[in-house]
């Protein structure tokens, strides 16, 4: 059985179809990269997924689990955790308080959830900013601390959307990194990235979207040569 499924998903807004007719899967213990041009609908089926916005029709499975109108709080218990394309750090708390947010979801006390917000902040190399002001970080550790936040939900499936844009060589490989420590611990990734270099060598599968349908899905390597593919990109430039 795949982990996740996504059947037939339509979302429209108004006259606009941000997703037609999307179907995929992830498999457990893999990495899925879900690309495509600016607009073409990456961002609209990650909310479909975790609850923010319901698609207008299809279903979302997790495991046997139908998933497709739960909220977003129903989505992050039953194990999908997500980063926002927009950055939503709280700039005034520190980066342990930031992860501490997540952590309520599944622990009862501060003291818990201040061991596990630790734990998860050594984990993704930032245990060092515990007491520092979010908003004194790099958007790279930024970055990173949402990730530590997704994790603190305890989920089965990751969704992070563009965390690799805008970084640097040495900052993109430290998110990699971080990406395949993910992996290892049995979380499967699905990853919304513009940076080809980061997510091409690391993904299992690559699903490819264009004005919100999908245009290829498969290895890195067939998705690279396929000529709708290398058409959408170049049509994006
Ligand atoms: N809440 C919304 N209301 C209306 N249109 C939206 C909304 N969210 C996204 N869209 C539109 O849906 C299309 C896909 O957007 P999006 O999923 O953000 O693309 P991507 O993440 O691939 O860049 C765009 O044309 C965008 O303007
Ligand atoms: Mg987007």
């Amino acid at each position: 059985m795949s982990l996740l499924r996504v059947e037939n998903v339509y979302k429209k807004f108004g006259g606009l179809t941000a997703n037609q007719d999307i179907s995929f899967t992830v498999q457990a213990g893999e990495i899925v990269g879900l690309i495509g041009p600016n607009g073409a609908g990456k961002t609209t089926m990650f909310n479909c997924i975790a609850g923010y916005s319901p698609p207008t029709t299809g279903d979302i499975w997790l495991e046997d689990l139908k998933i497709s109108g739960m909220s977003p709080e129903q989505c992050a218990r039953i194990g999908i955790g997500r980063t926002f394309q927009v950055a939503r750090t709280f700039t005034s708390m520190t980066a342990l308080e930031n992860v501490m947010v997540g952590a309520f979801l599944n622990e009862r006390g501060v003291a818990a959830a201040r061991r596990t917000a630790q734990e998860l902040l050594d984990f993704v190399n930032l245990g060092r900013f515990a007491d520092k002001p979010a908003g004194s970080m790099t958007i790279s550790e930024q970055r990173r601390l949402a990730v530590a936040r997704a994790l603190a939900v305890k989920p089965k499936l990751l969704l992070m959307d563009e965390v690799m844009a805008g970084l640097n060589p040495t900052e993109v490989r430290e998110t990699v990194d971080v990406v395949l420590k993910i992996r290892d611990q049995g979380i499967s990734c699905l990853i919304v990235e513009h940076v080809l270099e980061g997510i091409m060598p690391i993904a299992n599968q690559i699903v490819v979207l264009d004005y919100g349908k999908k245009i290829a899905d498969g290895s890195p390597h067939d998705v690279s040569n396929d000529p709708h593919v290398i058409a959408a990109y170049l049509g994006d430039e």
